[in-house]
């Protein structure tokens, strides 16, 4: 029929039947394959959760020693996807460097960019589990201006990640235990959140036929927007800001309060979490830890405590529902491990990945799917007479 509903946003409107993660917004419960996002954040590991978000159980001990061995065989990126990043300018934002990578490595590995063939698809399912951390590393080093390193197969995915990222060549680099884990913890927190921005864009792209590597290289972009996993690294931006301001938290939350330049607290507020969101509840609970256990002491989370009290007890946020989200105090975790904050959203994509994935997948195995195609309502001109350039 002619009949078409608006809604901007996708507010109200499902785009597909999913059976990979569920939320409840209200009650602030988050769940990958049935499993609550608390008890994989203590007990299970990124590798194993990225498992069981692709293949939808939770692996045995040789399904996940096949995985990981598979993940391992292909973490080297070819000699000559190196010189791509000398086409960068050396200051050049790892986000855009990385989604281009993804883009690119289409080009490389042409035998995996069928989505009907299903060897073709778990072979580029594993080249990108296996490789983002390399290309995360390498656009790293190379806006620091030093020399890349190449992937440690004895250590596990974050421990190589690190590594890569913060090593030298010919000398040894012990990977900080606390670390590690918090990292891989905070990737599990990231590993998929259902139909958000930018796993919608990884599905609508896909929906056309587009590879997986071009459908997460969409997927990448759409995430580096600060209202999406952006945010990460504005929260810091809007903390340094206050900080360096004579005027201090209070008067900040009067300009949100009043809107004032259209400023937003970063890192508060979600389209379906109206309660509190259950991944901040933990980091929030980690942080302290983590901080202490990096032994940092950053003035930051001061000012981060106080909007959060400010927040938690204002009319403005109380009435629109307005809690932490996932972002509001990753950077300052990121900061204390050493990451730039212009390194905090890529980290974001390394932990979303396997949810790009395994979307992608349940949606090219899907029978009812269909090319995303949405309508329009059309608010334009009537028809109207061609006029000549000298009429007009
Ligand atoms: N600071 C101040 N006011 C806010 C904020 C905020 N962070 N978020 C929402 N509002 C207000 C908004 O102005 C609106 O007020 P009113 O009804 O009076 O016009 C009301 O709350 C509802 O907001 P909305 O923009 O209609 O809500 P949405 O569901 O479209 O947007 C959001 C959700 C996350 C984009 C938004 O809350 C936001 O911009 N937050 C800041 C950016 C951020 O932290 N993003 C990370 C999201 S979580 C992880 C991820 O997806 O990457």
């Amino acid at each position: 029929s002619g009949y078409v509903t608006l809604d901007p946003g996708f507010t109200n409107t499902a785009s597909c039947t999913s059976a990979i993660t569920y939320i409840d917004g209200d009650q602030g419960i988050l769940r990958y394959r049935g499993y609550p996002i608390a008890d994989l954040a203590e007990k299970s590991t990124f590798l194993e959760v990225s498992y069981l978000l692709i293949y939808g159980e939770l692996p045995s001990a040789t399904q996940l020693e096949d995985f990981t061995t598979r993940i391992q065989r292909h973490t080297l990126l070819h000699e000559d996807f190196k010189r791509f990043f000398d086409g960068f300018p050396r200051d050049a934002h790892p986000m855009p460097v990385l989604s281009a990578a993804v883009s690119a490595l289409g080009t490389f590995y042409p035998d995996s960019t069928s989505i009907r063939d299903h060897d073709q698809v778990e072979l580029a399912t594993v080249r990108l589990l296996a490789k983002l951390p390399t290309i995360a590393a390498y656009a790293y080093k190379k806006s620091v201006g030093q020399p890349f390193l190449y992937p440690d197969n004895s250590l596990g995915l974050v421990e190589n990640f690190l590594r890569m990222t913060f090593g030298f060549p010919a000398e040894p680099y012990d990977v900080d235990p606390v670390l590690a884990k918090a990292l891989d913890l905070l990737f599990i927190l990231h590993a998929d959140h259902e139909q958000n921005c930018s796993t919608s864009t990884v599905r609508l792209v896909g929906s056309g036929q587009a590879n997986l590597f071009a459908s997460v290289s969409a997927g990448i972009h759409a995430l580096s927007g600060p209202l999406h996993g952006g945010a990460n690294s504005a929260v810091l931006e809007m903390l340094e800001e206050i900080k360096n301001s004579p005027d201090g938290p209070d008067t900040f939350m009067n300009k949100v309060k009043n809107r004032e330049g259209g400023v937003r607290l970063m890192g508060f507020g979600h389209r379906v979490y109206k309660n509190y969101d259950p991944r901040a509840a933990i980091i929030k609970k980690t942080a302290d830890d983590i901080l202490r256990g990096l032994g940092v002491n950053d003035p930051l989370l001061d000012i981060a405590l106080r909007l959060e009290e400010i927040a938690l007890n204002d009319d403005y946020f109380i009435e629109r529902k307005l809690y932490p989200n996932v972002d509001f105090y990753t950077g300052l975790i990121y900061k204390a491990m050493g990451f730039p904050t212009k390194m905090f959203t890529v980290l974001f994509a390394l932990g979303r990945l396997p949810g790009w994935i395994a979307q992608w997948r349940e949606m090219t195995e899907d029978k009812q799917t269909k090319i995303g195609r949405p309508r329009q309502v059309y608010i334009g001109a009537p028809e109207r007479p061609y006029l000549g350039i000298s009429e007009r």
